[in-house]
Formats: structure tokens, sequence, C-alpha cells
């Protein structure tokens, strides 16, 4: 424990044969079946582990089962995702989620999760955006908070210890091993170097750091992605960043809350301040439950040519259901407008607007066992790419989170299990420990208004839509943001070590809007989420994912790569060129 230079203690270290970087659905789900396959695990996490990101997760997560539709199965939710997120997501990852999301939610409904149940005592399916079924599994519009108490419930049956209020500043890697991560307590400062056979990073995304988002607080700042890229794994897609279309607009200070697509999924619909139904149009067939990104973009459009409400927005509407209804299957929408706004949905709509939120790029990885390019680190949930295209349908991120934390955690597992001796090594722990030395100084910069900027830097640069003038502007704020970040005061001592949180918190979330940035400079066409009004036409040119990596110079570098080909009968599904025996629904267009 003591440091040979200086005879000061460095750091505790905390020895697991799987280290799990993250505390929510994703990390949860991967520590459990880590634990299962017969290793020891350890979760770390820099928020309370109740309070994590996907306890906001609201409207509920998509599975097959057929319970309410009969036709639908798994092809057909394949398909869906395919055809919604243009294309561009990663075929065999779609695959796996569509095939292997009934088990899973079965499992975890069977764990606690309690999702609301038909009268048969078959789980309820629900309509969401753009799904041709009702295949999206709900407890209220509380699933997430569903789903992290059954996690958290198994997480303490197995014995697995959680860490909370870690802040992980560095993977540990070398010779493109990772073996652990360096952390310290947000509260005392105390270091820790957590060594691990296998690291599962599932640190989230990075919209808070737009002005409007569905996060909210010292989550999903792209720190996820940062260590990832110091690692030196590679992003993609960074600029598909979905917005959904209605976040709450006043006040102001929660303004971006997300208002669940449940309420237009049990009938709520969308109006503008000149008291038209303006849905029809834009999507005269699916109406307010088109796909994400179009929803969004009316609402942006509305709001822009001048027809919206007085505060900027326009309103969502469910008054016309019964009071009992709405408390049964909007609780929480029902509380949060009484709550902030004195506001009871039953009698009055709701006004809202576009708000970032979901990252669906991320770093890559392999479908099947969310390997990274580095190894002994895996990554799942939203810290990763592939499976959403430039579309996300709603549910599936929940979806998301169990298959794939499932599959990185049985994959951690076996390396740990394969493995002889731990590797590690002392030049990176120094190292790691250099870099947070070097943040703790006086400086003339304080972090809360760079962050405050990059939020609206986002916003007016990089938002709903885009163009080349003014994501070269967004670039050139970015560098004088990291100019700023050399000279930031970093006091640790004054009000425990959120200062130096928000210094590292602040270098992710810069290097995630410029790598965002990139992608966007280089898409030069509009699809799906990534709107350019420059470029309005979605172009077969660009049937490609963008990559970014970080140079020995820390510069971010992007390429292109075509797409994965689909296999024959995944393309056939896709047409609807396929007999697709056990669907006789709807027919793909
Ligand atoms: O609107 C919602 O409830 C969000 C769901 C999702 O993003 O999957």
């Amino acid at each position: 424990m003591k440091n040979k230079s200086n005879n000061t203690i460095r750091h505790n270290t905390h020895i697991s044969n799987v280290l799990v970087i993250g505390s929510g659905g994703a990390g949860l789900r991967a520590a459990i079946e880590a634990k299962k396959s017969g290793v020891e695990v350890t979760v770390i996490g820099k928020r309370i582990k109740e309070d994590v990101h996907t306890v906001l997760a609201a409207g509920g997560i998509n599975a097959a089962l057929g319970n309410v539709d009969p036709d639908d199965s798994w092809k057909q939710h394949f398909a869906d995702t395919m055809i919604e997120g243009y294309m561009l997501s990663e075929p065999r990852m779609v695959e796996l989620m569509a095939k292997e999301a009934p088990e899973l939610v079965k499992e975890i409904d069977s764990w606690g999760a309690n999702f609301a149940k038909l009268e048969n005592g078959k789980i309820d399916q629900r309509f969401f955006g753009a799904h041709t079924h009702r295949r999206t599994c709900y407890s209220g519009d509380y699933t997430g908070r569903s789903i992290m108490m059954a996690l958290i419930d198994k997480v303490k049956k197995l014995k697995i210890p959680i860490h909370d209020s870690q802040y992980v500043t560095e993977l540990l890697v070398h010779n493109k091993i990772c073996f652990g991560a360096m952390t310290f307590n947000i509260q005392s400062g105390e270091r820790t170097v957590f060594l691990a056979d296998a690291v599962i990073l599932a640190a989230g995304g990075h919209t808070r750091i737009w002005r409007k988002s569905s996060s909210r607080r010292n989550e999903n700042t792209g720190d996820g992605f940062y260590l990832g890229l110091k690692a030196g794994c590679t992003l993609k897609d960074m600029e598909l960043v979905q917005f959904h279309p209605t976040g709450m607009v006043v006040p102001e200070e929660i303004a971006g809350t997300l208002v669940t697509e449940a309420v237009r999924g049990e009938g709520g619909y969308l109006v503008n301040g000149n008291g038209e139904r303006f849905m029809k149009n834009y999507d005269a067939e699916r109406l307010e439950l088109s796909t994400r990104d179009r929803v969004a973009m009316a609402n942006y459009t509305e709001i822009i040519e001048g027809r919206s409400t007085a505060n900027g927005g326009v309103f969502l509407d469910i008054s016309h259901q019964s009071k009992e209804f709405i408390i049964q299957k909007l609780p929480r929408m029902y509380r949060q407008f009484l709550d902030t706004l004195m506001i009871d949905i039953s009698k009055s709509p709701m006004e809202v607007s576009p708000t970032a939120h979901y990252s669906m790029g991320g770093i890559q990885v392999v479908p099947d066992d969310h390997a990274t390019s580095i190894e002994g680190l895996y990554a799942a949930g939203e810290v990763t790419s592939g499976l959403h295209g430039a579309n996300r349908l709603g549910g599936n991120s929940l979806a998301e989170i169990l298959i794939f934390g499932k599959r990185a955690g049985e994959a951690a597992a076996k390396r740990s299990l394969d493995m002889a001796i731990q590797y590690r090594s002392r030049v990176v722990i120094n190292k790691a420990h250099e870099k947070i030395d070097g943040f703790i100084k006086n400086g003339s910069e304080v972090a809360r208004p760079l962050q405050r900027e990059l939020r609206n830097i986002m916003w007016e640069h990089c938002g709903v839509v885009r163009n080349e003038e003014k994501l070269q502007e967004g670039i050139h704020k970015i560098n004088q943001l990291k100019k700023a970040l050399e000279n930031l005061d970093v006091r640790p001592d004054s009000e425990g070590f959120e200062d130096l949180m928000l210094a590292f918190d602040l270098e992710g979330s810069i290097m995630s809007a410029e790598a965002t940035i990139l992608g966007a400079i280089h898409r030069k066409e509009s699809r799906g989420a990534h709107q350019r009004n420059d470029y309005k036409d979605t172009s077969s040119v660009f049937d490609v994912n963008f990559k970014i990596t970080l140079n020995n110079d820390q510069v971010l570098e992007v390429v292109s790569e075509k797409l994965p080909t689909l296999s024959k009968e995944l393309e056939a599904i896709v047409n609807g060129t396929e007999e697709i025996t056990d669907f006789k629904g709807m027919l793909l267009e």
C-alpha cells in the first residue's frame, strides 16, 4: 500500500474475477450471469444503485411474446427493428435481441419485475411507436424501476457486492489487455485499484451533454465512451443520437424530463398551438405512433414554424381517458405533472418538445459476446453501438440490457475461468495516479459553467436538425472548451471530491461531444435521428458505419466502413419475401 517514492498510501486494492463498471440494468444483469457462471464478481457505480439511470426508463420492454397479438414473432420484431433503424443496425445483434427477448422478459418478470398481466395471467403488451404489433411489456410507466428492483433483489441473493460512489478515472490496460480500473470515492477521495481477469463496461451514454435531456443527473455524461476510447476501443456511429419527441417544456430547471411514449401508446395525441392534431401531416397512417425520429421532427417543425404553444412546445393530450385509467397505466406521469406544475393530466394537456434521450452510437462490440477490441474488456447497454441503427424503437433498450448484459457476463466469466494467473502492470497503475494528481490544482476555470456551455453548444450546433456551418462552429467551440479544461480549478478538499468528478466528467463529455460532431460532419445525409437541412435525403453512399478512434497524439480519427452484409435468411425477413410461418399478420411494406 505504500508508495516507495513519498511513503504515502496511494490506493486500496480490490481483487475479483469479474469487475462490472456501472450499476444500472446492463451492469447488474451482467454481474448476475457472471456470478451464476461460478466466478467472484464486483460491481462499482458512480451513482447510488437504487437511483441509476435505468430507473427513469418508463414505458416498457419489447418481446415478441404474442400475448395480445398472436401473429407477432421474433422475425417481425427483427424486421421492425432493422427497417425502422434505417438498416444501420448490426443484423446479428438485432437477431439475438429479437430471438432472446421473450425468454429474458419472462425471467425478469419471475424475478419480481411484476409486469402488468392480462386476465389469463400472461404478461400484457401495449402499443409503442412503429412496432407492427403490441409488443411492449410494462409496469405502469415505471418499467425501468421494476426491472431494477428485480435485479437488485437477485444481486442481493447472490451476494454480489456493489460499491456505490466509485468514480472510474481509467481502465487499466497494458499491451491491449484490460486488467481492472482505477477509481476514487466521490465522498472521501479514497483511491482504489480494482483488479480483475475481465472487466465489463456498462457506464451508459452521453445524452446529458445536451441542454434539454431526459437524463437529469450526473449520468450519461459520456465518461463511459471516453474510458473506452482511452483504453483503445473504437466508437461507432456517434452522430446517431435519439431525440425523444416528448420532453417537458416547463419548468425550465427540469426541461427535457421524459414524458413517456406510453402516453401515446395509451391513446394520447399531439396538438399544436393552433389546436390542430398535426401528425396526419407527417405520417397519416401511424399518426402519433409513428417512429420516434418522425414524431420528434414533426414536433420540432411545428415549433420552429410558429405553431407552438405559449411556452414553445406542442400539447400532448390524454385527458379524453378517465382519471382511473391514467392512474393505472401512467401513474408516474400523473404524479410528475402534479408535483412539478400542479397540472392534472386527466383534465389538461401536457406541453412537450424534443429532448436528447438515447445514444445509439457507442463502443463497437462483437455481437455475440460483446467483447471489445481490447482483450478482457467487454461492454453492455447504452455504452455500446450496433443494435439501434439510426432510430431506436422505444422499448428495445430495456430488452438490450437484459440480453447483452447476460451475454457479456457469461463471456467475461468464461475468460476468467480460462485464465491461470491474473495480469497487472504497476506502470499503468502509476500513470493512472498521475492523471488524477494532474487534475488537482488551482486554475482560472470552473467546471460547472463549462459543462453548461457544452450543453448549449450541443443543443445549438448538433441538435435535432444539423448543418455543416453549425457543426463546424460547434467543433471550433469544443476546441476552446478543451483549452479551458487545461486551466480547471479542482479543489477536492472543499466539498468532498465532487470537483474532481466534475473535472473527469467534463473531459469525457467534451471528447464524446467532439466524436459526435465529427460523425455528424461526415454523415452528409439525413437518416433517422440524424437530420441535416443541407443534405435532406438519405443516400446509399452513406450505407456505412463511421468509426472513431483516439490516436497516440490524443486526436480523434474517423473512418467509414461498409455495413455488414445480411445473411440470405435475414434479408428475406426484412424484404418480406420469406414465408414467415409463425407470422400471419400485417405485411411489411
Ligand atoms: O417513452 C418512453 O417510455 C421511453 C422508452 C424507451 O426509450 O425505450
